[in-house]
């Protein structure tokens, strides 16, 4: 079955220059792009996005981090895109990523580890809606 998920380009890898390369191979593994935006996260913005995460003695950090400059955010779609992404990434500690994830080659740290992907059909949905609108997203 066919699903959308969502990729932030997080702003170590924007600041390094990496967001043609991360979107060339997201796009080698097949998965489509179907919505795509660059934009400076506001701190509201980026505490909702991550509100999961409220509670974790990181959060704050990861805000702060996540406002530190521009993002780029899409929607990718494909059967399986979930999982698929996730497993282009890499784990979520870059020293512990696989050869060829782009956590592993673009990462800087645990923190500022390149790319987000959402984890479930649940959250992609939310997090997909968060960033674009139905009518941004070509089918
Ligand atoms: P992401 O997949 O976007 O989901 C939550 C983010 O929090 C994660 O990537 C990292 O950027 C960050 N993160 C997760 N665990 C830690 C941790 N132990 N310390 C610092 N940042 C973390």
């Amino acid at each position: 079955m066919s699903e959308i998920t969502l990729s932030i380009i997080k702003p170590d890898a924007v600041r390094n220059g990496y967001t043609g390369k991360i979107l060339a191979q997201i796009q080698a593994a097949d998965l489509k792009i179907v919505g795509l935006r660059m934009l400076q996260l506001s701190r509201k913005e980026a505490e909702g996005f991550y509100a999961v995460h409220k509670e974790r003695p990181f959060y704050q950090e990861l805000v702060e981090f996540m406002i530190s400059g521009p993002v780029v955010v899409s929607a990718l779609e494909g059967e399986k895109a979930i999982e698929r992404y996730r497993k282009l990434m890499g784990a979520t500690d870059p020293a512990k990523a696989d050869e060829g994830t782009l956590r592993k080659l673009f990462a800087e740290s645990l923190q500022n580890n390149a790319v987000h992907g959402s984890d479930a059909p649940e959250t992609s949905r939310v997090e997909v809606a968060y960033f674009f609108s139905s009518v941004d997203l070509v089918s």
